[in-house]
């Protein structure tokens, strides 16, 4: 059983790496899709290890991102890559400020809970990555009634890449605790353009079976039952 996962797992990476196109996947693939889904965690603090991410690896899961779907094919995302310590400090400081600013925003049970939480591994990831939202002077098709598409394009690439470094075994880590104009500042930003994700990616110690914050108690995942609806809405 273990090997044809593993054979699966490897010639599901050797056509992602060679951008081939497919039309069909067999019942081995359409499984080792879902593990994947649901083995993908967000990843904190000292779960990562502090092993480097080889360029191979951190280009796959950049061309994981360009492939995702975009409103209009308008690809309004743009990256950058940040390693150097120096840089990292910087944007630690202001997930600082904003977990600060949060922190009495939580009341009582949950305001202890919160104190003990770490949500974010900006400095003990190797290469944190900067996802930017660029909007296009020009009309895009389908962008015409509304203007979240374009955001929600980039959150597309985003869910791209954190499936592509799970199925990588590296972890992934979206903090949002910060000032986006601060990480603006300090990356340089050009004014037009608006920070969607901050990301920490690095090999993991451990990948949790659950997500973090429902093992805490913070919340639990909902039923199917809950949150969709036949029709309409009762
Ligand atoms: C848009 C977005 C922003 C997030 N921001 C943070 C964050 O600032 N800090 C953090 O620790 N986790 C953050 N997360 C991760 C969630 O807490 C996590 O996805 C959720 O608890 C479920 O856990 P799982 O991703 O391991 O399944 C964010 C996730 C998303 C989708």
């Amino acid at each position: 059983m273990a090997s044809w996962i593993f054979r699966a797992f490897k010639s599901f990476l050797a056509l992602a790496k060679s951008g081939r196109s497919v039309t069909e996947f067999s019942k081995a693939e359409q499984e080792v899709l879902q593990r994947i889904l649901m083995a993908r965690r967000d990843v904190r603090g000292n779960r990562f290890s502090r092993d480097p991410i080889c360029e191979e690896d951190l280009q796959t899961i950049l061309r994981a991102a360009l492939w995702a779907p975009s409103v209009g094919y308008s690809q309004p995302w743009e990256f950058v890559i940040v390693t150097e310590a120096a840089t990292r400090k910087q944007i630690a400081a202001s997930f600082s400020e904003e977990n600060a600013r949060a922190l009495p925003l939580f009341q009582g049970e949950k305001q202890q809970k919160y104190q003990q939480l770490k949500l974010e591994g900006i400095l003990e990831t190797p290469v944190n990555v900067a996802v930017f939202y660029k909007q296009s002077g020009k009309p895009v098709l389908g962008q015409t009634s509304m203007p979240e598409p374009g955001e929600y394009s980039v959150v597309c690439a985003v869910q791209n890449m954190w499936l592509m470094a799970r199925a990588l075994n590296i972890g992934m880590g979206w903090v949002s605790i910060l000032d986006p104009e601060k990480v603006k500042y300090i990356l340089n930003a050009p004014p037009a353009y608006k920070l969607v994700a901050y990301l920490c990616l690095g090999h993991v110690r451990e990948f949790l079976e659950q997500p973090e914050l429902e093992l805490l108690q913070w919340e639990r995942r909902k039923e199917m039952g809950e949150v969709v609806h036949r029709e309409r809405f009762e």
